[in-house]
């Protein structure tokens, strides 16, 4: 699946990237890095079925330090502003900022014939003309399949005068049903509701859902400008890691609306686009953020999916878009949801396109589809799970990272999305390792609230030789805490930041493994949303025309490389100081002969 390669991607990010050799190969993506936040709490890293009972209620504090919810986030704060520094612009097609109605809509309109910029609302297309995007996924390719997902959530819990009628299906009224029918979903999460309402979110990973991105605020994305886009999805990744762990690597458009632009954008923060091929209409039941649709016409839409699945007509299986907006929604779900699973196989969309493990983070396991987990990522048999399996490992004791062979200059270290794992006795282990100094536990306490993006460590308590963003004395004393962090180095007991001209020469073995776009997807003959629905969204936004000029700065790469042996960064010629690395987001290659390269 083409998921599945760019799994791998993820475990070698640029790295496998630019070990792939074809024009198509998907451009390097990583995850973002999130600055003065506090570490989740209360989260399990693997599932664990039935810790909540029907009758707990969820604490209902929000998270501090974001944007208004369901505001258009500034796009002059630093975070977003680092945020968007890290984003290649000259890799993002120049497609036009759409024309905004003022009840938030967009101006119906096309790129003509040729959609040069695959605008999906304008043609539904789904297969980029940028050569390194993979395919937007919108449906279930196993006949049979019903890809369950909501979207919008998670659904909050009124205080108005709506709080009657909406609370009873408020969270976690649906997680308690979907635990009760032993039913796991995706489920695209606002960042405003995550942000709102983050125990609900907590639980939602903890059930063993899978989670995505939905936006912080819900625009038409393809009328924002490049900024508005990188705050949207900025936020929304940074509320869903504050209150869960996990930082996601999918998400979905409100109302579809995505074109090569915003695709590009969401790809480089480390996200895949995910849409649908049916839609229930729900979301336009009369209810609050609702329409006028009655729901017997909804009723009709799910009578109707289940009456063309018995009668043979569907060749494929489908992502099936639903909702948890409000009480009609949730309660309609429920309703149908027996007579579903009684026609259908009914498991997360994720999972029916082979994607079971949709974080950066690689130490989150959670179940395949409704019921056990899935495969630990440590396991060493060769499996059909797109969680890169190590196989039998050589590594340099007490190095670590996720379990992939002999990975990065001999440690259970690939790159920085894998350094979670623990090389015991020339094995990586996986990530428990009760014989490391200190434990997982990370002093919470400790991050210093400094208005910088970029994390430069307080005095810290390293390793000598470890490296990782400096955050202290981090994961197992090195300047390394989690995945996203791995891309500093300890001097002399303290993180340095990325620059080391002394980092001793280490000669490594690559990676053998390639990972090649599978050509699967058909996209011929699926039954495509045809009307072009909106959505009622209540926000209307003005397109604010802080429209920031994508001042790249980018930098050229120099034909003859100088670097220093065992450094490691994208080509960028001889980097910064002799290092194949100048900048947070281009330290995944490595040094070799003198030379950045893989
Ligand atoms: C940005 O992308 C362009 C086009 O693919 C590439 O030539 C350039 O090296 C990239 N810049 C950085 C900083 O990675
Ligand atoms: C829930 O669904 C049932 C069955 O369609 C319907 O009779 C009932 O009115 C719905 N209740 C709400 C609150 O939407
Ligand atoms: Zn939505």
């Amino acid at each position: 699946m083409l998921f599945t390669s760019s799994l791998f991607l993820i475990a070698g990010a640029a790295q496998a990237y630019a070990a792939t050799t074809t024009s198509s190969s998907f451009a390097p993506q990583f995850s973002p890095v999130f600055p003065n936040m506090k570490k989740a709490t209360g989260v399990v890293t693997s599932y664990n079925p039935n810790q909540y009972k029907a009758t707990d209620t969820l604490d209902t504090s929000g998270l501090s330090g974001y944007p208004n919810p369901w505001e258009a986030p500034s796009t002059t704060s630093a975070e977003v502003k680092a945020a968007y520094n890290l984003i290649n612009w000259s890799k993002v097609p120049k497609a036009p900022v759409r024309k905004q109605k003022s009840n938030g809509d967009w101006v119906s309109d096309s790129d003509g014939d040729s959609d040069p910029y695959c605008w999906w609302s304008s043609t539904n297309c789904l297969s980029p003309k940028v050569s390194y995007l993979p395919d937007d996924i919108y449906t279930c390719p196993k006949k049979g399949d019903w890809g369950l997902n909501y979207d919008d959530g998670p659904f909050n819990r009124y205080t108005d005068e709506n709080a009657k009628k909406e609370n009873p299906y408020a969270e976690p009224a649906l997680y308690n049903f979907l635990q009760k029918t032993e039913q796991k979903s995706t489920l695209f999460y606002i960042g405003s509701n995550v942000a709102t309402y983050p125990a609900a979110a907590k639980r939602g990973l903890n059930d063993g859902h899978q989670l995505c991105s939905h936006t912080w605020s819900h625009p038409v994305m393809t009328t924002q400008t490049n900024i508005q886009i990188v705050a949207e999805l900025y936020w929304t990744l940074k509320a869903i890691k504050e209150a869960t762990g996990v930082t996601v690597k999918c998400w979905r458009p409100p109302q579809g609306d995505v074109d090569d632009r915003v695709r590009s954008i969401a790809w480089q923060m480390g996200m895949r686009t995910i849409l649908w091929d049916e839609d229930t209409n729900d979301w336009a039941m009369p209810a609050p953020g609702g329409g006028d649709l009655a729901p017997k016409k909804v009723d009709a839409y799910f009578a109707g999916l289940i009456k063309n699945e018995k009668a043979g007509k569907y060749k494929t299986g489908h992502i099936v878009l639903e909702h948890e907006l409000n009480s009609a929604t949730v309660n309609m779900s429920m309703f149908w949801m027996p007579k579903i699973q009684a026609v259908f196989n009914v498991v997360p969309a994720l999972t029916c396109n082979n994607i079971l493990q949709p974080y950066w983070e690689e130490n989150f396991v959670y179940p395949a589809g409704n019921s056990g987990p899935s495969p630990p990522a440590s396991t060493t048999t060769a499996s059909p799970v797109p969680v890169p399996t190590g196989s039998p490992s050589t590594c340099t004791p007490g190095s670590f990272g996720l379990g992939q062979g002999d990975g990065y200059n001999g440690a259970c270290c690939n790159d920085q999305s894998d350094c979670l794992d623990d090389c015991l006795s020339g094995s990586c282990n996986g990530e428990a390792n009760p014989n490391t100094p200190v434990t997982t536990a990370p002093p919470a306490t400790v991050t210093t609230a400094s208005p910088a993006p970029v994390p430069t460590g307080s005095p810290s308590t390293c390793t000598a030789g470890s490296f990782g963003l400096g955050q202290g004395d981090g994961y197992n004393g090195a300047c390394c805490k989690d995945q996203s962090d791995c891309l500093d180095d300890c001097l002399s007991g303290s993180c340095n930041g990325l620059v080391n001209p002394n980092k001793p020469v280490i000669t490594t073995t690559k990676k053998t493994t390639t990972t090649k776009k599978t050509t699967t997807t058909k996209k011929t003959t699926t039954t495509k949303k045809t009307t072009t629905t909106k959505k009622a969204t209540t926000t209307t936004k003005k397109a604010t025309t802080t429209t920031k000029k994508a001042t790249t700065t980018t930098k050229k790469p120099t034909a003859t490389a100088s670097c220093i042996a065992g450094a490691r960064g994208k080509k960028k010629g001889n980097g910064k100081t002799g290092y194949c690395c100048s900048s947070s987001d281009d330290c995944l290659e490595t040094c070799r002969s003198g030379t950045c390269g893989l």
